[in-house]
């Protein structure tokens, strides 16, 4: 069967027609470019259909269609490599499309926690005076955290600590110190745990997570605790007064102030609790815009506890307390290091939401 004849001036304005309409396609940015060379150059294109016509031109004019085809089809390309050129976000699998002179896409630079970045520097201060970073358990035999450290079992004083406590796997051993098992709801089960190493004198900086069931803008249940423990001969208030001293100068800087307020304590005698003025109102407990100050009390806010050693726990701990005295004192990582001047956070849960807009400003 003879196919129909067809002019190939005919042909050649069809074509003409279809470079047209595609250069005007080219355009629209809501088709990428992988689709419109499907859709402009695929099988099924009016190029790939008109190209086929030439088959029907009279021979003569054949050569002279060619040459059309040929110049359409490098017109369409050319529009194709201009679009992804200007739209680099979109990929084409064809790597005649790549400019290697385009800048790269650099990945984001990662960088560490505000809290481990306070964890690292609070060890640095306490390391220049001597003391060592140890770790304890954080899922810790109830004994460490409570009874060593002179609160019998339903004591009331354990309620403050608000603990969870762990199904133990199996049946606890006869031990009497080994039958139920917490998270730590403090660092201080590191006390006895470091005295049963049986070296003197002790100057641990205990870092750890600990677990309270409290949750609003200045409590997450999950936080971070350091306890700084020295126990040696003639260890006096004097030490601890010093040491506290050299902390607070090198970690918030000589314009922050603490203050010791009287406290209690089953584990220490006499026991203190350590006040700092607050990082946001500086002590005010207004805001310039007259609003008060949602995260402190009255200007103060409290870093954590701290004491003497209580003689019962140096006991419990294989040490004589005739001979040795020591001092003990546990604050939180978070509230510490939002009390640093220029960290501005009205909302310590906002550590933990692991919103990278957020973690990225420090
Ligand atoms: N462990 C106490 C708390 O979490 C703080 C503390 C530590 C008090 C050491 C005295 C000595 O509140």
């Amino acid at each position: 069967m003879t196919e129909e004849i067809i002019s190939g001036s005919n042909v050649i304005s069809l074509l003409l027609l279809a470079q047209e309409e595609a250069l005007s396609l080219i355009k629209d940015t809501s088709k990428s470019v992988e689709e419109l060379k499907l859709l402009l150059m695929g099988s099924k294109s009016d190029l790939a259909r008109l190209t086929k016509q030439i088959s029907r031109v009279p021979k003569e004019e054949r050569q002279q269609v060619g040459v059309i085809v040929s110049q359409v089809k490098q017109s369409i390309e050319q529009g194709l490599e201009a679009r992804a050129a200007s739209h680099p976000g979109q990929k084409t699998k064809n790597t005649t499309f790549l400019d290697i002179t385009m800048p790269g896409e650099r990945p984001p630079n990662g960088n560490l926690h505000l809290v481990t970045q306070a964890i690292m520097e609070i060890t640095r201060i306490f390391e220049r005076i001597g003391f060592t970073r140890v770790r304890h358990p954080e899922v810790d035999w109830d004994w460490y955290p409570f009874e060593s450290l002179n609160m019998p079992t339903n004591h009331p004083a354990r309620d403050e600590w608000e603990t969870f406590f762990l199904e133990y796997p199996g049946k606890p051993g006869k031990d009497p110190h080994k039958q139920k098992m917490v998270l730590t709801p403090h660092t201080s089960n590191g006390q006895v745990r470091e005295m049963e190493k049986g070296e003197l004198p002790i100057r641990m900086i205990n870092i750890a997570k600990c677990y309270r069931r409290q949750i609003d803008v200045s409590h997450t249940p999950m936080f971070h605790q350091f306890e700084g423990l020295y126990v040696d001969r003639n260890v006096s208030i004097g030490n601890l007064k010093g040491v506290f001293d050299h902390f607070v100068k090198q970690f918030f800087g000589a314009s922050r102030v603490t203050r010791l307020r009287p406290f209690h304590f089953q584990f220490t005698e006499p026991s203190f609790e350590v006040d700092i003025n607050c990082g946001i109102c500086l002590g005010t407990s207004k805001l310039e815009d007259g609003s008060t100050c949602k995260l402190c009390k009255a200007g103060w806010l409290e870093l954590g506890g701290a004491g003497m050693v209580h003689p019962v726990v140096l006991r419990n701990g294989g040490i004589d307390p005739d001979v040795y005295s020591g001092f003990a004192f546990g604050w939180g990582i978070e509230r510490t290091s939002m009390m640093k001047s220029g960290t501005k956070l009205d909302d310590i849960r906002l550590l933990y939401s692991n919103d990278v807009r957020f973690l990225q400003q420090f």
